[in-house]
């Protein structure tokens, strides 16, 4: 059986011109052999040709892609018409939420290769005083929204290979936090490459493999059959995220609002960069189609560009927060390669056997990783929305141990926030002169999750708590 299955795939890889990954095939074991099999098997082949030829080919395209303009964006509201329009939106939202149109959906399968990290990103303990991980942050913010709209909202989380089995242990261990429509999606894989578009083995019998990027999430809900679930269930719209930011506000109606009333198919919300070398992706626009251009690839005249005024031309910064309309995003789960997201290459250090089949340790890029990005869905869609946050109300990503967007920064971001909301509300609490006041304070999400809801609860809360160092209010 093995064998005559095993003859088969040898033909197709070989047809592809990766007989290869078969080298080493008649001195494995027949265990070895089975599990090359099962690896083998989920791999189509012809299909990953197309890929791997289009992303060999295709490299210099996505880099020249015409000209560039600045895409155009909403403001953040700053008159009273404005917040006329706001409101509106809110209402819009409101009802979108209450209806069970909305479904949360956060992205958790990266690596944390810049953190260094052992364990999965959101088990990361990130708020100020309790010290509540990622996850227990979202799942309070989704709860939060359950009870103010009398509705049960359904939150996919996707893992990756790596980050799979300990996020569901986590979330087991911490009884789903209450949240009671919880899925987990495990994301998608791609075989390592070399230059040349062979696949690379990791031993004699596995090919090394590489989560798929966050762009894999789309066919992965197809795959798992999530895609179906949410439209039979009649949701509309998924509020994705990124694991890294605790800021988000997952359940955003303001945000569903605008998406709803502009019947865009993606939405995204933007952040002013705050200088021009920032490692935000740029949302631009070219060849009438709005897209993300990431600040490895924006030309450096370009990021540096000022108006007269002395501001960034290009400031549209990519906070990876999105709405994307469920009918939209189905047409990314078939094998049509015009729908097909482009792969980004990158450079990687992939370890590896030599022509004798020992182990090899790279210590210098020896390989590519085929990615797809979740933007670069922007452009298919015919209707987008490019909305701009307050960037201390929405965005403290945690990408490193120190330093600039680290838990450092993003603990004082929080704390910043909270003491913003008291401040709103009339208290009176010191702060220095970047508004960061002297101790920690808490708000739990569980009480508010913007100032417009701190403000409506604090004036009804009985019993005020005087603030003081250590304050958690919840
Ligand atoms: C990303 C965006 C950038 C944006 C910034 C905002 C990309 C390529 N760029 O940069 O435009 O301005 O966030 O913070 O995304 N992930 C998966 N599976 C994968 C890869 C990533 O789930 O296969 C998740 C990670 O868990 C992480 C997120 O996607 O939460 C971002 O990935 P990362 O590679 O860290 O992107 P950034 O460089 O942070």
């Amino acid at each position: 059986m093995i064998d005559r299955q095993a003859k088969e795939l040898r033909l197709q890889f070989c047809k592809c011109g990766q007989e290869h990954v078969f080298k080493f095939w008649e001195i494995l074991s027949s265990d070895e052999q089975s599990k090359l099999i099962q690896q083998v098997k989920t791999i189509d082949m012809d299909y990953l040709s197309k890929i791997i030829d289009g992303a060999l080919h295709n490299a210099s395209r996505q880099k020249n892609i015409g000209p560039l303009a600045p895409a155009k964006f909403i403001k953040f509201p700053n008159s009273e018409v404005d917040w006329q329009k706001w409101k509106e939106a809110v209402a819009i939202g409101e009802q979108k939420i209450r209806d069970g149109k909305i479904a949360v959906f956060t992205v958790a399968g990266g690596e944390g290769t810049r953190m260094g990290c052992i364990v999965p990103k959101g088990t990361l303990q990130v708020t100020p005083i309790k010290k509540k991980s990622l996850f227990q942050v979202f799942a309070e913010k989704i709860k939060a929204s359950e009870r103010r709209y009398d509705v049960t909202i359904n939150w996919i989380v996707m893992t990756s290979e790596r980050t799979h089995n300990e996020t569901i242990e986590f979330f087991g261990k911490n009884n789903s936090f209450g949240i009671e429509n919880i899925h987990f999606l495990k994301q998608g894989q791609m075989p390592a490459i070399t230059a040349e578009g062979k696949i690379i083995m990791e031993t004699t019998s596995r090919i090394a493999m590489h989560p798929d990027g966050h762009g894999g999430s789309l066919k992965a809900l197809g795959r798992s059959g999530l895609l179906a679930m949410l439209e039979n269930l009649g949701i509309e719209i998924l509020s994705y995220f990124q694991v890294d930011n605790p800021l988000v506000r997952c359940v955003d109606p303001y945000f569903v609002g605008v998406h709803v009333k502009n019947q865009a198919q993606v939405s995204s919300r933007m952040v002013r960069k705050l200088y021009a070398e920032e490692k935000v992706g740029v949302f631009c626009e070219s060849n009438g189609r709005c897209r993300v251009i990431e600040y490895f690839d924006l030309p450096k005249e370009q990021a540096m560009l000022r108006n007269s005024e002395g501001s960034l031309v290009f400031c549209a910064g990519n906070t990876a927060i999105h709405l994307l309309d469920v009918p939209f995003i189905k047409r990314f789960n078939g094998k049509d390669i015009k729908s097909e997201i482009p792969y980004h290459i990158a450079q990687k250090t992939v370890p590896t056997i030599d022509s004798l089949g020992e182990p090899v340790s790279p210590k210098v890029p020896n390989g590519l990783k085929l990615e797809m990005f979740i933007f670069d869905i922007l452009p298919f869609a015919d209707r987008t929305t490019i909305l701009e946050s307050e960037r201390g109300a929405n965005f403290s990503p945690i990408k490193h141990l120190e330093g600039m967007d680290s838990l450092k920064t993003c603990h004082r971001d929080q704390v910043k926030l909270f003491a913003s909301w008291l401040r709103a509300a009339g208290i009176d609490i010191p702060m220095d002169a970047n508004g960061l006041p002297p101790f920690d304070i808490e708000i739990s999400p569980t009480f508010a999750d913007s100032k417009h809801d701190f403000l409506q609860k604090w004036e009804n809360l009985e019993g005020k708590p005087t603030i003081a160092a250590g304050q958690y209010i919840e």
